[in-house]
C-alpha cells in the first residue's frame, strides 16, 4: 500500500485514476481547484465514489497557490505522483487563453517539480499528450519523432514534458511522461468530441463536424489511460517518454456512423471549417510502452463506445 498524489483529480481522467488506486488499497490525495473551463457540478459528480472513502483525501486548492512542499512531506509522504492537473483543450489554446494554458500546464508543472527535489518519491508520472506530435511525420508515430506542436496547447504540454525530463537529469526526480492519445469513455470533458456527439444524438441536436470529418484519431478509451498510470508505478523506469494510444486509428466519420448503430438514431450533422490547432492525424506507435512497462490497450473503440453512451444516458436521465 502506497500514498499517491493524484492532481487534477476532479478532472475526467484523474477522478477514473484515483478510484483504480483506490481499488488496488492505495492512498489517495487528491488535489483540484474546479478551474471553470467547464461546469464544478461535472467535477463534482466525478468526485462522487471517491468522497466517501477513508482512503481517500480531498483537498481543495490552486497548485499554483499551495503550499506544495507541505503537501508532499504530509503524513504520511507522498511516495508516488500522478500529475494530471491542466488546462487540457487544444482549440481554445489560442490568443488572450494562453495565458491559463502556460499557468497551469508550465507553471503549475515547474512549481510542483521544484517541490519534489530531494525527496524520496518513488515516481512522478506527468500526463503529456499527443498533441506534442503535430502534424506528424510518419504514422504510427514512435516517440522518438522529433515533435513538433501545431496549437498552443501542444506547446505547453511539451514545454511541461522537457522539465519533467530536466528535473530528472539534474535532480534525479523520478519522472516519467505519458503522452495519452485522445482520451474518451464516461466523465468525458464536455468540449470534446464524442461528449458532444453522443448528446447532441440522444436530444436530436445537430453535431458540428470540423472540416470533412476525414480527420482520425488513436481514441483511446480512459480506462487504458489509467492503466498506463498503474503499470508506469509498478515500472523501474525514469527519464522516459510512452505514448499510450488505444490501439487503432479512426476517423471522426467512422465514429459517427458507429455511434448512429449504437443508438439507433441517425445523427444531423453539419460541417464548418477545420479548427486552427487541430492535428489531421494521430496514430501511437506503442511498441515502446508495451516493451517497457507493458502496455496493451485492452478496450475496443466499440465496447468503450457502447460504455460512453450507457454512461450518457444515465446523465439525460
Ligand atoms: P480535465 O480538465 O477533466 O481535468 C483536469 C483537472 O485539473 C480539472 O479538474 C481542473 O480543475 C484541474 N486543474 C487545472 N489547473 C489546476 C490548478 N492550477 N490547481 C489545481 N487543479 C487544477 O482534463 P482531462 O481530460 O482529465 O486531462 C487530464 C490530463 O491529461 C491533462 O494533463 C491533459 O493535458 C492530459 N491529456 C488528456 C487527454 C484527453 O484526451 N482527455 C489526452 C492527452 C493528454
Ligand atoms: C484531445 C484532448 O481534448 C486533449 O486534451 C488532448 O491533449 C489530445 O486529445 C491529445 O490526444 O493529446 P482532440 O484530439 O482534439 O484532443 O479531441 P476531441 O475534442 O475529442 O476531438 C477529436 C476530433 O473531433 C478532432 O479532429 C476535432 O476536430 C473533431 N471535433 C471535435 C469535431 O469535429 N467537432 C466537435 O464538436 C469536436
Amino acid at each position: 500500500m502506497s500514498t499517491c498524489l493524484v492532481t487534477g483529480v476532479a478532472g475526467f481522467i484523474g477522478s477514473h485514476l484515483a478510484e483504480c488506486l483506490i481499488a488496488e488499497g492505495h492512498q489517495v490525495v487528491g488535489v483540484d481547484c474546479f478551474t471553470d473551463y467547464y461546469p464544478r457540478a461535472l467535477k463534482e459528480q466525478n468526485l462522487e465514489n471517491l468522497r466517501n472513502q477513508a482512503q481517500f483525501r480531498f483537498v481543495e486548492a490552486d497548485l499554483l497557490e499551495m503550499d506544495l512542499g507541505g503537501l508532499l512531506r504530509g503524513a504520511p509522504p507522498i511516495e508516488f505522483v500522478f500529475h494530471l492537473a491542466a488546462q487540457a483543450g487544444v482549440r481554445a489554446s489560442w490568443g488572450r487563453q494562453f495565458e491559463v494554458y502556460t499557468r497551469n500546464n508550465v507553471l503549475v508543472t515547474q512549481r510542483l517539480l521544484e517541490a519534489a527535489k530531494g525527496l524520496p518519491l518513488r515516481k512522478f508520472v506527468f500526463s503529456s499528450s499527443s498533441s506534442v506530435y503535430g502534424d506528424a511525420e510518419q504514422y504510427p508515430t514512435a516517440e522518438t519523432l522529433r515533435p513538433q506542436p501545431v496549437s498552443p496547447y501542444g506547446v505547453t504540454k511539451l514545454a511541461a514534458e522537457h522539465l519533467a525530463h530536466l528535473y530528472w537529469k539534474n535532480f534525479a526526480v523520478p519522472t516519467l511522461s505519458l503522452r495519452y492519445f485522445t482520451v474518451y469513455g464516461p466523465r468525458q470533458r464536455p468540449d470534446m468530441a464524442f461528449h458532444r456527439f453522443i448528446r447532441a444524438i440522444v436530444q436530436g441536436e445537430t453535431i458540428t463536424i470540423y472540416g470533412d470529418g476525414e480527420q482520425s484519431r488513436d481514441f483511446t478509451y480512459v480506462r487504458d489511460a489509467v492503466e498506463a498510470n498503474l503499470l508506469a508505478m509498478r515500472s523501474e523506469a525514469t527519464g522516459e517518454v510512452f505514448n499510450v494510444g488505444g490501439g487503432s486509428r479512426v476517423t471522426v466519420n467512422q465514429v459517427l456512423g458507429q455511434l448512429e448503430e449504437i443508438t439507433g438514431r441517425s445523427a444531423r450533422v453539419e460541417h464548418t471549417e477545420t479548427q486552427k490547432g487541430d492535428v489531421r492525424h494521430t496514430a501511437a506507435d506503442t511498441s515502446q510502452a508495451r516493451k517497457v512497462l507493458g502496455y496493451a490497450p485492452r478496450v475496443s473503440l466499440r465496447e468503450g463506445l457502447q460504455r460512453m453512451v450507457a454512461w450518457m444516458e444515465t446523465m439525460q436521465a
